[in-house]
């Protein structure tokens, strides 16, 4: 087999779980928005993400897909700006009520998609782009052309490795596909086609964090996974009723979930050559 001529991106397009209808999409992370990444429920993930970035103090960064600020918060003590974008505005309006509380005057939210022409929002390049475990894009090669062209020193990316943060047993219980294989790996191999050699690291932890109770396991859960149907809503109760148990005092996973990023960043080539026919 002729492995320069696998369409990695095809792979990664047919791969991706939902419709890209911005508008669903954006109603979506709206409604994530109260609960997602909040500093009560913040994960290991950001410091292990920070301590591979290595910011330095006189590094812009743009922050693509920065929702309420995981990232782009901790970010700004420690480089000169952040511009964190993002298709929810519940997600910015977060980030900035966190600017507000927290007196942070070096983060400027801008409310745009991967889709939109990005200059035209008075986005330029800055010396370092991150876009973490916000890769939601259907054609991945043009996302990664994007990445480039709006970095001037690096590039760095969170992609799931398997499920990533998704039970496997969950979805299995309710029917929805299981899509472990075509994950970062078509990354990886895109970015190899396209002449980028990028530096790999993984990011692993146990998800802890637990609910209160079953009825809050099941609203974040059917948060994760958007609209449900009724069949499904009786699989994620049964699922939650037998794998769950409690423990510590909150209702955790019976075999706590591991979750896997691949985290993957390269020197930005603007025209980078692409092998492919
Ligand atoms: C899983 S969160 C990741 C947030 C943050 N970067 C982190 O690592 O915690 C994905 C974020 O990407 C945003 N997002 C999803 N689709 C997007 C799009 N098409 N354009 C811009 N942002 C998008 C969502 O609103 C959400 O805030």
């Amino acid at each position: 087999m002729d492995l320069p001529l696998i369409d990695w991106n095809e792979i990664w397009r047919k791969q991706q779980p939902r419709t890209f209808d911005e508008e669903r999409n954006r109603s979506y992370w709206n409604k994530r928005a109260k609960t997602f990444s909040r500093p009560e429920n913040v994960s290991p993930y950001v410091d292990r993400f920070l301590n591979l970035l290595q910011p330095e103090p006189h590094w812009r960064v743009l922050d693509v897909g920065c929702a309420a600020g995981t990232l782009a918060v901790p970010l700004a003590s420690r480089v000169c700006q952040v511009t964190g974008l993002d298709i929810s505005p519940h997600m910015l309006a977060g980030l900035q009520e966190t600017c507000r509380a927290q007196n942070i005057q070096n983060i400027r939210p801008v409310e745009a998609s991967w889709n939109d022409d990005w200059q035209s929002l008075g986005i330029e390049p800055h010396e370092v782009v991150i876009a973490s475990r916000s890769v939601i894009v259907p054609d991945l090669r043009q996302a990664i052309v994007k990445l480039n062209r709006f970095a001037t020193s690096k590039v760095c990316i969170s992609i799931p490795v398997g499920t990533g943060p998704f039970d496997p047993l969950l979805l299995r219980a309710i029917g929805r596909p299981c899509r472990c294989g075509a994950d970062y790996i078509c990354v990886v191999n895109l970015l190899y086609q396209m002449g980028l050699r990028a530096s790999l690291n993984f990011i692993t932890y146990e998800e802890e964090s637990g609910y209160q109770d079953e009825a809050e396991a099941f609203r974040a859960h059917q948060r994760r996974l958007g609209e449900l149907t009724a069949d499904e809503e009786q699989a994620l109760r049964q699922y939650l009723r037998t794998g769950y148990i409690r423990r510590d005092d909150r209702w955790q996973r019976a075999e706590p979930l591991r979750v896997s990023w691949a985290v993957l960043d390269w020197s930005p080539v603007p025209e980078a050559p692409d092998r492919l026919p």
